[in-house]
């Protein structure tokens, strides 16, 4: 473990893949965050196993279980903060945030969406990026801002989109990709080699361009 190190929170809903690859990252000697805690809103989410296996604390608040988004919310950000997190990290966690909750995480919390933004926000992104015959596609990792999918980005990958590439297929790709930046995201912010402000990105001091850094094979 190095000196600093960032307390990180993530939250899912789902297989967790990149819960995985941050979970292995932060494992490596040199890595300069730990995952405190993992939240997810479905008692059958896979990537809960993940956070089971790495002996990480885990809640599960129950969406179903809560009048309206605010109650939700609220009970999510009382969980969150008994972790004291540098940054909560939203790895495939489904559900619309108030604006309130991105309020108090605001330039602490960050996602990855699988697109290259500002292109694309929203779901249903590789069948959108085939069937607009791009010719890359991509994901990002942003801070997030009460607007969905439209916080300033941190960093980029491209792939390239193949004439013969299925939704999926495009997925499995992009998704490889996400597993690479999205570790390497929060080594920047822990290493204070990021900063958000006013809205915006710098990377070493310098500010980012609106779709961040951009990574190279
Ligand atoms: C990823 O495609 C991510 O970009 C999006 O949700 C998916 C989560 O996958 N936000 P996983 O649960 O990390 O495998």
């Amino acid at each position: 473990m190095s000196q600093h190190s960032l307390n990180v929170v993530a939250l899912i809903s789902g297989g967790g893949s990149n819960l995985q690859a941050l979970i292995q990252d932060s494992q490596r000697p040199d890595a300069p965050y730990k995952i405190v805690g993992v939240l997810c809103n479905r008692p059958d989410a896979g990537g809960l196993k993940h956070a089971e296996r790495a002996g990480i604390q885990q809640v599960i608040i129950d969406h179903h279980n809560f009048d309206g988004r605010e109650q939700f919310d609220q009970a999510m950000v009382e969980s969150i903060d008994n972790w004291q997190p540098d940054l909560v990290v939203l790895a495939g966690f489904m559900r619309i945030l108030t604006p309130g909750f991105v309020t108090h995480y605001l330039g602490r919390m960050i996602n990855i969406h699988p697109a290259l933004l500002p292109n694309y926000p929203g779901l249903d992104t590789h069948q959108r990026a085939i069937d607009a015959g791009e010719s890359h596609h991509g994901a990002s990792v942003h801070y997030v801002i009460p607007e969905l999918d439209a916080g300033p980005v941190i960093m980029q990958a491209k792939v390239k989109v193949l004439a013969s590439d299925t939704a999926s297929d495009l997925a499995a790709r992009v998704l490889t990709k996400e597993h690479q930046i999205y570790p390497q995201s929060v080594r920047w912010i822990a290493e204070e080699k990021i900063r958000f402000n006013n809205n915006q990105v710098y990377l070493d001091g310098e500010l980012l361009p609106p779709n961040g850094h951009q990574t190279s094979d």
